[in-house]
C-alpha cells in the first residue's frame, strides 16, 4: 500500500524542494519539515494504550503510543529526515543501514547495519528520501527483517510507480507514504522529475 501525502503545506514545501534554484541549507530545512508531516500519518496507525490523567478539574481517559518506535534512515541520504522525525517522536530509537546504489548496476551495497534490540517488538519506520527502482528500500526491509522485525513502515519524499511495486511484490505487509509519486525513472533510475540526487543536494556534494 503506498499512499501519498497531498496535504497542500507538504505540496506547497515540495515545490520549493524539487528547484534546482533550492541550495542545500534551504533544501535540509525542507526535507526536515516534509518529513515531520509525512511521518505524523505515516504514525496514525501505531498502537496506544488508555491511560487516565488527572487533570485540574477532573479524571480523563486519554491515549498514549504504545510501542517502540524505531527510526532506521538510510545512508546517507535518509540522516537528512531524521531530525523531522524525531522532533514528532522525541523518544524514538534509532538504527541505521548503510547502503549506496552501485552506478553501473544501479543495485543497493549494504555496508552498514546497525539496530536496536527493540525493532523485534516495536515499530520500524524507515526513512529515505528517494525510493526510485526500490532496490534499496527492499534491501533495507530485508535486513530489518532477517533481524526479527514485524511492523516496518516506509516514509519517502518521492517515489514513483516502478519503485512501489518491487517493494509491493517483495513485502506486501510494508506500507508506503510518500509526498510524491512522480511519473517515471530515466535511463540512469533517477526519478522524473524528482528533485535530483537527494544525498547531494542535502550536503552540498555533487559528482
Ligand atoms: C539514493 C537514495 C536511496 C536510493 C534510491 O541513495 O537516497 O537510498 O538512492 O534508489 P533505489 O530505489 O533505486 O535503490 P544513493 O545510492 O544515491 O546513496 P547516498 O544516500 O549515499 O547518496
Ligand atoms: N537516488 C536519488 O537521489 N535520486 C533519484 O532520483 C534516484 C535515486
Amino acid at each position: 500500500m503506498a499512499e501519498l501525502i497531498d496535504h497542500p503545506c507538504v505540496q506547497h514545501k515540495l515545490a520549493i524542494i524539487r528547484d534546482e534554484e533550492t541550495g542545500h541549507k534551504r533544501f535540509r530545512e525542507l526535507a526536515t519539515e516534509i518529513t515531520k508531516f509525512i511521518c505524523y500519518e505515516a504514525l496514525k496507525n501505531v498502537p496506544t494504550r488508555e491511560v487516565t490523567v488527572q487533570t485540574p478539574v477532573a479524571k480523563a481517559t486519554c491515549r498514549k503510543i504504545d510501542t517502540d518506535i524505531v527510526v532506521v534512515p538510510i545512508l546517507r541520504a535518509g540522516v537528512g529526515m531524521l531530525e523531522g522525525i524525531l522532533e514528532l517522536v522525541p523518544t524514538a530509537r534509532v538504527g541505521f543501514v548503510g547502503l549506496y546504489r552501485d552506478e553501473e548496476t544501479k543495485k543497493p551495497v549494504t555496508y552498514y547495519e546497525r539496530f536496536p534490540p527493540q525493532i523485534r517488538g516495536g515499530t520500524c519506520i524507515i526513512i529515505d528520501p528517494m525510493l526510485a527502482t526500490g532496490g534499496s528500500t527492499v534491501a533495507a526491509i530485508d535486513l530489518l527483517k532477517e533481524e526479527g522485525a514485524k511492523n516496518i513502515v516506509v516514509v519517502v519524499i518521492v517515489t514513483c510507480p516502478e519503485g512501489i511495486a518491487l517493494v509491493e511484490k517483495a513485502h506486501p505487509d510494508v506500507s508506503i507514504y510518500a509526498a510524491a509519486i512522480d511519473e517515471k525513472l530515466n535511463e540512469n533510475k533517477y526519478i522524473v522529475p524528482g528533485l535530483g540526487d537527494a544525498g547531494d543536494r542535502l550536503y552540498g556534494t555533487s559528482h
